[in-house]
């Protein structure tokens, strides 16, 4: 199986980068973001505090998570409720950035998650992709880009959307999720050391989306080549 892992911060475009990517390329997509957010969510509902470490993992038991495939879109059912739109509102990305740091949230997915790449070739986005649950992956790609670009662009498709939001806002969200999903002690983001370092501040979409397909594809054909030509690869400090 070809496994694709991309972790990096929020707003980098992973998901749509990853969406488009396995489009693309005939894999299936893994939006493990939507899995934390979708606890995230839980937890707002039940008014548990994200943060509140016991109150979030008393709700685990009440949880059933099911990811369906419909019309080549992922949707995401909690407890039998299709919540692929509700996930996304910034609160609620925000619930998910604060369960995540729970080791017992991250253990409840980590199985589900694995068992996803065992069966098909995927596309997997996050942030411990490459470092925790797929550590074997065909390849590791480490999206980023800086803090402005990724608030510029949030804000872009808030507009798309029509709706209003603030520069300085976005930005100072961007940058709590980043200090709390690197500086969390349960599986922190950080790049793996045999991930491929993407930075998109100057790339636009279809620039990075070639950019990553390229990757994709020659690290693919060594792999369906054999183990030894495959072996070595991606060592380091790679940057593209
Ligand atoms: O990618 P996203 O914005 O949908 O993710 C929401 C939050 O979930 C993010 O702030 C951190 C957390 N997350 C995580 O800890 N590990 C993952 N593999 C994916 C997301």
């Amino acid at each position: 199986m070809i496994s694709i892992a991309i972790d990096g911060p929020s707003g980098a475009g992973k998901s749509s980068l990853a969406k488009r990517l396995a489009a693309a390329l005939g894999y299936v997509y893994v939006d493990t973001g939507a899995m934390y957010r979708a606890i995230g969510l839980y937890a707002l509902r039940r008014g548990v505090p994200p943060a509140d470490r016991p109150a979030v993992c008393a709700l685990l038991p009440e949880i059933a998570l099911r990811l369906a495939y419909e019309d080549g879109a992922q949707h995401l059912y909690l407890n039998g409720e299709d919540v692929s739109a509700a996930v996304r509102a910034e609160e609620v990305g925000m619930a998910a950035s604060g369960v995540s740091a729970h080791p017992e949230v991250r253990d409840f997915l980590l199985e589900m998650q694995r068992r996803m790449a065992r069966s098909q070739n995927v596309l997997m986005d996050g942030r411990d992709i490459g470092t925790v649950v797929l550590p074997d992956a065909t390849l590791k790609i480490f999206l980023t880009a800086a803090p402005e670009a990724r608030a510029r662009r949030r804000l872009a498709e808030l507009a798309a959307k029509g709706e209003a939001a603030e520069y300085d806002k976005v930005l100072a969200d961007i940058r709590q999720r980043d200090e709390q999903d690197t500086h969390r002690a349960a599986a922190p983001l950080k790049k793996a050391a045999d991930a491929v370092l993407v930075d998109t501040t100057d790339l636009d979409f279809d620039q990075s989306f070639e950019t990553m397909k390229a990757l994709i594809l020659e690290r693919a054909a060594k792999a369906a080549a054999g183990p030894q030509s495959a072996a070595g690869e991606g060592g380091g400090c790679s940057t593209v």
